[in-house]
């Protein structure tokens, strides 16, 4: 059977330009799909970062688009020398897109320019993509401008599949922006329209051929909790499906990982994560005979952050533990942080992937007491790379860890985001720790289990399939 053609659009891409778990999905999922005769690109802004100066691109393509009133000068570069696994083609608009940062409080001009930009582009291919996959809000106008916008005519037979990463944000804008969209017929401007704004995410549900959360269980929970989106995605049910994300297993190899202090395999994980662990207590003044729990992410509500002085103060109170967070977010929590008695405890703010890497290694615990979690990533590294995750039941946390009460259980869950209930996690988890054998046969257990994309890439495939003529 011929290949699949398809194209990805998307805000993020890793390694290009990572916020979240959207670029490592966006940056790993084409690969898997090339491998089962499927041949995929990625679409993506060019943004003033050091991925984007230290490599080389070439112009394929200038025009000016038209936004609004104004003309907007466009390129399509792509890259070369390419390493990734896929095609990369960027949208370089300069004084829209080409920014040091991904994503800023005014972005319905910026993603809106992009969006036309790419299927100006489009239009112009003499082979035009099988399907196209757009991801999150930033990209959810396309599936509406591809069936009602007169310009974009000769596309719109293109099957359109959409997967909501995070149905939070949404991409709200007024009507009173609706004149840059390029021009349609206006008995059809409903299809923008939810709750008296112009809703890139609804539009995109509506729109779409098909539309994916990335867990079952994710797809399930947003009937009941969209943010506002639940009766639509309700009443559009039958085009929605959870196929659950899996985690790039070329990046995320312990035997590889160059971000590693030790690199280990399943049967020299004692001593390779022991290496990682005491880099690790030696850099954050931290007692390498503890267990160490940590956090990785972005301090927002959705992980649940708001609780962490409290729950981190009343753990380290209540056990012989050490805690390590890294990452950023909420200004209010991070001051926080520093009330928080230093003795067993420390952070860093910002966001750094090697270090990241080095945590998952050396860690012995990580949490993640999400209140919403579409699917989540970390928990899928920390298996990986021998560390045990400590989870809300909810969403994708719900699909992938099994509790260690439970038959053929690996993991701790809890049910609910209380300062109680997170607490009582952390102690169950340090009392499993201190069952050695236990722990370190758990151990083998969960850096066995396979959470790649090999399985996933194929459901996404075969759906594909169903939707080309
Ligand atoms: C978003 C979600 C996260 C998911 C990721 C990749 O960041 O919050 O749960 O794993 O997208 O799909």
């Amino acid at each position: 059977m011929k290949a699949v053609n398809i194209i990805h659009i998307s805000a993020e891409c890793y390694p290009i330009a990572k916020v979240g778990g959207l670029a490592d999905v966006v940056g790993a999922l084409p690969k898997y799909q090339k491998e089962l005769q499927a041949s995929s690109s990625v679409i993506m802004p060019l943004y003033n970062n050091s991925f984007t100066q230290t490599n080389k691109f070439e112009k394929i393509y200038e025009n000016y688009i038209a936004l609004g009133h104004e003309y907007v000068n466009i390129q399509v570069l792509k890259l070369i020398d390419n390493k990734l696994g896929f095609e990369l083609f960027c949208i370089h608009i300069p004084d829209l897109l080409f920014k040091d940062y991904v994503y800023s409080n005014n972005d319905t001009d910026r993603f809106l320019a992009f969006q036309i930009a790419t299927l100006d582009w489009i239009l112009t291919l003499d082979k035009k993509p099988d399907i196209i996959h757009i991801h999150d809000h930033h990209t959810g106008l396309i599936p509406f401008m591809l069936t009602q916008s007169y310009k974009y005519e000769k596309l719109k037979d293109i099957p359109t599949v959409l997967t909501i990463h995070n149905a939070q944000y949404q991409g709200w804008f007024s009507h009173e922006k609706v004149s840059l969209i390029p021009p349609f017929n206006f008995e059809n401007v409903g299809l923008l329209d939810w709750g008296d704004s112009i809703n890139p995410l609804a539009a995109a549900i509506k729109c779409s051929w098909r539309v994916t959360t990335v867990s079952p269980s994710y797809m399930e929970e947003l009937k009941l909790n969209a943010n506002g989106l639940e009766n639509l995605l309700a009443s559009e049910s039958n085009k929605c499906i959870g196929i659950l994300n899996g985690i790039d297993s070329k990046v995320w190899n312990t035997e590889t990982d160059n971000n590693l202090v030790k690199n280990y395999n399943i049967s020299s994980s004692k001593s390779g994560k022991k290496a990682n662990k005491k880099w690790l207590c030696q850099k954050f003044n931290l007692d390498e005979n503890k267990p160490l729990f940590t956090f990785i992410g972005r301090l927002v509500g959705e992980k649940g952050s708001d609780l962490f002085p409290e729950i981190f103060t009343k753990a380290l109170k209540e056990n012989n533990i050490s805690i390590l967070l890294l990452g950023s977010g909420d200004k209010e929590v991070e001051e926080r942080l520093n009330y928080i008695p230093k003795e067993n405890f420390n952070f860093y703010i910002g966001y750094n992937e090697k270090l990241a890497h080095i945590i998952y290694a050396g860690a012995d615990f990580l949490l993640m007491p999400s209140r919403v979690e579409p699917c989540g990533l970390n928990q899928m590294y920390s298996l990986k790379y021998g560390t045990v995750p400590i989870v809300n039941t909810i969403g994708g946390l719900k699909d992938t860890i099994i509790d260690i009460n439970s038959k053929d259980g690996y993991g701790i869950l809890h049910n609910g985001v209380t300062i109680k209930e997170v607490t009582d996690a952390i102690t169950r988890a340090t009392k499993f720790y201190s069952e050695k054998e236990k722990f370190t046969k758990n151990l083998k257990t969960i850096m066995k289990i396979d959470n790649s994309w090999n399985n996933s890439a194929q459901e996404y495939v075969n759906l594909y399939k169903t939707l080309k003529q």
